[in-house]
């Protein structure tokens, strides 16, 4: 198992007409959510992510369609579909993901404990492997 990430089951109200789907901060997310950005149209057979954060806490929800998570926390690996708009994955700081087999027309929705910061990334696996190794 891949320390720390987790399925999260979202909050949802459905009825006639439709579907509500809910994340909060408290309940939901466990982290105060100060940024939202969705990943949409992307492009057939593309990758996204091929990084880790240093302290950011993401919340990962399939808005649209699906797409695969891979996590890595420098000792586990472990492959996550996600597909369904009521199941979300949290992923905590130290996990190296990358992102792909997107449907067409999927949308990945990220709820992030912090805003941008591109000091908060690694960007070079080998450095966050390093690193990983050393916390522990
Ligand atoms: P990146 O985090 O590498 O994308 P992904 O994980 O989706 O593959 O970001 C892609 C580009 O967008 C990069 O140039 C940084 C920029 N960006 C922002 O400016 N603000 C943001 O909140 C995010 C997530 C990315």
């Amino acid at each position: 198992r891949v320390k720390p990430s987790r399925i999260v089951d979202l909050q949802q109200h459905r009825d006639e007409r439709g579907c509500i789907s809910i994340a909060e901060s408290r309940w939901t997310a466990g982290f105060p959510i100060r940024r939202v950005y969705f990943l949409h149209e992307v492009t057939d057979g593309a990758s996204r992510g091929g990084h880790a954060h240093r302290e950011l806490e993401q919340l990962f929800i399939a808005a649209h369609g699906g797409f695969t998570l891979r996590l890595d926390d420098g000792f586990h690996q472990a492959e996550h579909r996600l597909d369904t708009p009521g199941t979300a994955l949290y992923v905590g700081p130290m996990v190296w993901r990358d992102l792909s087999d997107f449907s067409p027309d999927g949308v990945c929705l990220v709820l992030a404990s912090h805003h941008y910061d591109e000091a908060d990334y690694y960007r070079e696996y080998e450095e966050f492997l390093r690193d990983s190794r050393r916390q522990t």
